[in-house]
């Protein structure tokens, strides 16, 4: 924890990017459903997606852009103070993704916990984060979004499988004296249209039985129109509140990085905010929608792109499940990173590896207590005393 006294502002100092090696192209879904490339490319925008291969999880690839962010901030993982992770698709419903990540990247000063606002859970978490560094509670944060919407897509659902893809993207935020950073959020909810757009089974209120697994009740449902109609919507409105927020106008924008769902919501959404295409960034073709992972991984491809430069204002505008909905204005502040020397990336290579031995000597110890051995340790110094 940082020393408790406000600081003044919450700089995106790193950024990472992970996708799974393989790719799912349109072609390959027209041989599991009645679809074509064409109707998916121009329904949607998308060409391909990234899948996990067996075993690969939302933590793991939580971690691959984590360990990313930290590179381009220069920032050994204890240096980290808060970790929070925006995912529908934790590795388990507890314990957090977030502990998991925290555990692999070895953070050992840091709080962690994950954060559910469907596609908006980035959103979410940079506000949060960006606001428990300007209270002076922390210093620092890393702040994910990872997704492995392959495991709850219905693949025999043809209105939802050709949308989805796995990824996640991180960002790391420090505070600073300096101008700039997270300049405003704004952040929206309704859950009367929590059904719009939602997995049914596996909570309190339709526990998994045979039932919910014979009805597909455990993979995403969604009404695609009326979803479409609300995120035009409030893509624009959420864009012009934020930067009002901010203290700016449409027109000092720089750049627009828009939940990456489908580019005709984009597209819209750029027409509505009258803006040009080369204002809006868009991957959606090779991603598919990665849910709370597709803004940071837009903003970190957009900057490893050098589309992003210094003093340049953008803002990152979502939408989803909840429905929730929400935008951050942020002033760019940090230059284009130099590569670390290779020295210090050895040393944080090798320190991943010894978190990975940390972890497993803290669960012997666990373990061994358990059996009563150390607190028969304890026990002896307790009775010398
Ligand atoms: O992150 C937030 C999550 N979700 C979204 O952002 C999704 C928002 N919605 C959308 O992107 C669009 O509504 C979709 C891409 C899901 C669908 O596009 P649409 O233009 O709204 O199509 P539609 O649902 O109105 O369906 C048009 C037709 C229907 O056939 P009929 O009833 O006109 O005969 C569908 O059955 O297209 C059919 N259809 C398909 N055809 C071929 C639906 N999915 C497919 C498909 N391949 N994959």
């Amino acid at each position: 924890m940082g020393g408790d006294s406000l600081s003044s502002h919450a700089h995106v100092i790193g950024w990472g990017k992970y996708l799974p090696q393989r790719v799912l192209k349109n072609g390959e879904l027209s041989e599991l459903v009645d679809t074509s490339d064409e109707w998916i490319r121009t329904r949607t925008g998308i060409r391909e997606r990234h899948l996990v291969e067996d075993g690969e999880t939302t933590a793991d690839m939580a971690v691959q852009a984590a360990r990313q962010a930290l590179e381009v901030a220069h920032f050994n993982p204890t240096q980290v103070e808060l970790i929070i992770v925006a995912t529908v698709t934790p590795d388990h419903l507890f314990p957090s993704t977030a502990c998991l990540v925290q555990d692999m990247l070895g953070a050992t000063r840091a709080a962690a916990f994950d954060l559910s606002a469907g596609c908006t859970g980035f959103i979410y978490g940079l506000s949060v984060a960006a606001n428990m560094l300007l209270s002076g509670a922390y210093r620092s944060a890393l702040v994910i979004g990872a997704e492995t919407l392959s495991s709850i897509t219905d693949w025999t659902d043809r209105a939802t499988c050709v949308l989805f893809g796995d990824g996640a993207g991180a960002v790391v935020l420090q505070s600073g004296e300096n101008e700039g950073g997270v300049l405003a959020s704004s952040l929206g909810s309704d859950g009367s249209g929590g059904d719009l757009l939602w997995l049914p089974a596996g909570g309190s209120r339709i526990p998994t039985s045979q039932r919910t697994l014979d009805e597909r009740l455990h993979f995403i449902q969604m009404k695609g129109r009326e979803v479409f109609r609300f995120a035009v919507k409030v893509m624009h409105d959420a864009t012009c509140e934020v930067l009002e927020k901010a203290g700016h106008a449409l027109g000092d924008l720089t750049l627009l990085i828009p939940h990456q769902a489908n580019q005709r919501i984009i597209e819209a959404a750029a027409r509505s905010l009258d803006l040009s295409p080369e204002m809006v960034y868009s991957n959606v073709e090779w991603y598919g929608n990665t849910s709370a992972a597709s803004i940071p991984i837009a903003l970190s491809e957009a900057a490893e792109k050098g589309r992003i430069q210094t003093g340049d204002l953008v803002v990152c505008v979502g939408f989803g499940a909840g429905l929730t909905w929400g935008a951050a204005a942020i002033r760019w502040t940090r230059p284009q990173p130099m590569l670390a020397p290779l020295r210090r990336r050895i040393v944080r290579r090798l320190y991943y590896s010894l978190a990975r031995i940390r972890s497993r000597f803290r669960r012997l110890i666990r373990w061994l207590s358990a059996f009563g051995i150390k607190d028969g340790l304890n026990g002896g110094r307790r009775s010398k005393e």
